[in-house]
């Protein structure tokens, strides 16, 4: 009905500009403006009418957010639409992409994520490869930190027009001020996507990316700890100085809010923007600050007891929330390794190492101490968490030995009564173990 309103009146007054052609100056100006006016409105404005209330929440959510990461609004804007961190990402390639134009990031192997482009030998995977061009870049496999070098190397001969700074599965901070300066010589954007860490930024526990990109995309629900949702935030201002020494101006916001509505997303999902608001509003308390300070604090407790058990870490240790364990050495792989530990209710991931060939069975294990920490879990409880984690990947290698596949290896773990006992045995002290500790929404817990 909305949408049937707007048409008739942008008629009407395309009616009345081509008839006022015919009478005053004044009355053709006017219904020109008027009806540019009503153009915009349309195109620009949400679709549906009767949604003066959600309106108010998500206007006080891009205020929540410009706040709960220091930005002034004359600098940057917010656009609280996206559905999610991956329609996020999307979403900010087509507002300043053509299909076919080039993009970095880092590779998923390597700790990137899907939507930084990923494709195979055979096949391309994400929609980032298939509706635009992308390239990788690695890690240094020796140090498993990104590899600056040759990302720049790789960069002047590809000449990307946007450049991603963000990771999913990287224990180390990203040198943003390096990416900028490549991204200014190649006057390419930078995008920063904080998924991960937008947690981590709010509470002032790693360098915020906002200091030198362009675009910034982020998850609500990781480390951020709100409802699952995205954000697109922009630069507003000058972008530039051209040769004559007049300044270029930033023109995201329009470009990144007509791709969100209408050129990617129907209406907005407001029961999650509101969640996000509350989420923003939390993030700004000392008590999220301290929160984040124990997720660090947790986390270097985790990879030193793993260290000391050891265990190999991918960059050898940890600046932000997670770990990510090489299993290798130990002549293990991720999915076996999760696989027990699941079976004894400890979650964890799976992930690639730098030089993996397969990504179902990887040879790392992806830990992080978000969770935990909510569940107010301090170091020495982590070093416990360690010591489980070492019993189960223990069970995880002899039962590796007496079988071949890693269907063979599932199904013993189930049917080898010896090991199903091990397995009962080791739950059952994780689980009590655990269950003392506070369970956030639980007020029996
Ligand atoms: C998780 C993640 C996303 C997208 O997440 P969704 O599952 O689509 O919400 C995007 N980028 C990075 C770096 C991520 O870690
Ligand atoms: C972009 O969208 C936001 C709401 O999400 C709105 O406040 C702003 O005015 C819009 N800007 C333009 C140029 O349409």
């Amino acid at each position: 009905m909305h949408l049937f309103n707007c048409i008739c009146t942008i008629f009407i007054y395309l009616l009345l500009y081509i008839y006022s052609f015919y009478l005053f100056v004044f009355i053709h100006s006017f219904s020109f403006f008027i009806c540019i006016y009503f153009l915009f409105t349309c195109i620009c404005t949400r679709y549906y009418g009767g949604a003066e209330v959600v309106d108010q929440i998500e206007l006080l959510c891009q205020k929540r957010a410009l706040e709960a990461f220091d930005l002034d609004p004359a600098l940057w804007g917010v656009n609280v639409q996206p559905y999610s961190g991956s329609p996020a990402n999307f979403a900010a390639y087509t507002a300043v992409l053509n299909p076919h134009d080039r993009i970095m990031g880092l590779d998923l192997p390597d700790g990137g994520h899907l939507t930084h482009g990923y494709m195979s030998d055979v096949k391309r995977i994400s929609a980032t490869s298939i509706y635009f061009e992308s390239m990788p870049y690695k890690l240094n496999p020796k140090s498993g930190l990104i590899d600056y070098d040759q990302m720049e190397l790789t960069a002047r001969l590809f000449r990307p027009k946007l450049i991603i700074a963000g990771t999913s599965a990287y224990a180390r901070l990203i040198d943003y001020s390096r990416i900028k300066k490549l991204c200014a010589e190649l006057n390419a954007y930078m995008l920063a996507d904080m998924a991960h860490i937008s947690g981590l930024v709010a509470g002032k526990a790693v360098p915020s990316p906002f200091e030198h990109a362009d675009l910034v995309t982020s998850t609500t629900h990781k480390s951020l700890r709100g409802s699952r949702a995205g954000l697109i935030f922009y630069r507003k201002g000058v972008r530039s100085l051209d040769k004559k020494g007049k300044e270029v101006m930033y023109n995201l916001e329009e470009k990144v809010n007509f791709s969100v509505f209408p050129s990617l997303q129907g209406g907005p999902h407001n029961h999650a923007i509101a969640g996000v608001a509350v989420a923003l509003k939390q993030a700004t308390t000392p008590m999220f600050r301290e929160y984040i300070a124990q997720v660090l604090k947790n986390s270097k407790a985790m990879a030193d007891a793993l260290l000391k058990k050891g265990y190999t870490l991918v960059s050898g240790g940890t600046d932000n929330h997670l770990v990510l364990v090489d299993l290798r050495p130990q002549g293990m792989d991720g999915a076996r390794a999760e696989r027990v530990l699941e079976l004894v209710s400890i979650t964890a991931n799976k992930n690639t190492c730098p030089g993996d060939k397969s990504a179902l069975t990887p040879g790392g294990l992806r830990l992080g101490t978000p969770a935990l920490t909510s569940r107010q879990f301090k170091e020495s409880d982590f070093q416990q968490v360690v010591d489980f984690m070492d019993q189960g990947i223990k069970i995880a290698l002899d039962v590796k030995t007496k079988t071949k596949k890693l269907a063979d290896f599932k199904s013993f773990l189930l049917e080898d009564a010896e090991t199903a006992s091990r397995i009962a045995d080791l739950r059952l002290h994780v689980e009590a173990f655990a269950r003392p500790f506070p369970m956030p929404g639980f007020h029996d817990h």
